[in-house]
């Protein structure tokens, strides 16, 4: 489970005082899909890089599991980001040099994944989420944008983290390729436990998810009353 308890945000410079997350609470259960919608600016990646152990929180707190996160130090912090958290950016962020497949096996190299079995699972992830054998020994650019982001969804899974999160990961993509994404992702979460929590402007995949949280201007103004919600 997932609990963020009474979440600050608060980015300061000089001259100005920014509140982008205020007194933020809620709960996920494990194996949840959960979406966030709201404008630009209303605090969504904020939320999703401290979730992610990315950044840390003015005040209040995150524990996912048993771990209180925003109380980890920094070397923990590293291993909870590789071990426990897959990251979808809306970029992409392959590494453009580097096969598909060599993409996916990156995660495993981190985590200290014995080298003779990192293709394989690197493989598996591409294959179960519709690459096939000859696109995944191309780099990003001989892909597709849908290809591409694929590829970073696997490298998000290979691990078989606890907590995916997501930053609009279909927002450059046809309505279609992206309902087949977050068919996959949504899969994922029931097959695998996983809890999926992505950013979306697309408010149809926002209804289909099990819990949606709206936020506007930092602040929580509608959360699912969904059963799944404790
Ligand atoms: N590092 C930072 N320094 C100062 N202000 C920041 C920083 N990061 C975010 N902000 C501010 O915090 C607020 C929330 O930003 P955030 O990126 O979380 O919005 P968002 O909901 O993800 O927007 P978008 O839909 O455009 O991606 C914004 O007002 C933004 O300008
Ligand atoms: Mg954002």
């Amino acid at each position: 489970m997932i609990k963020v308890t009474k979440l600050t945000r608060i980015f300061k410079t000089n001259s100005e005082t920014v509140k982008a997350l205020e007194n933020i609470s809620f709960t996920i259960k494990d194996g949840t899909f959960a979406s966030i919608v709201g404008r630009s600016g209303s605090g969504k990646t904020t939320l999703l890089g401290l979730m992610g152990g990315l950044d840390k929180p003015t005040s209040g707190s995150i524990s996912v599991g048993n771990k209180e996160i925003t109380s980890m130090n920094d070397s923990k912090l590293i291993k909870y980001r590789s071990s426990k958290i897959g990251f979808v950016f809306q970029s992409y962020n392959l590494i453009p040099n580097l096969s598909a497949l060599e993409n996916v096996m990156l995660p495993l190299e981190f985590n200290k994944v014995e080298s003779s079995q990192r293709q394989n699972l690197a493989k598996e992830a591409l294959i179960s989420v519709g690459l096939d054998e000859n696109q995944i020994k191309r780099k990003p650019a001989r892909l597709s944008g849908g290809q591409q982001q694929r590829v970073a969804i696997a490298r998000a899974i290979v691990t078989k983290p606890k907590l995916v999160l997501a930053d609009e990961p279909t927002g450059n993509l046809d309505s279609h390729t992206a309902k087949v994404i977050f068919k996959l992702l949504k899969d994922l979460a029931k097959s695998e436990n996983t809890t999926i929590i992505v950013v979306t402007h697309d408010l149809e995949i926002a209804k289909n998810s099990d819990l949606t949280f709206k936020i506007e201007d930092g602040k929580f103004i509608k959360g699912g009353s969904n059963a799944k919600r404790s």
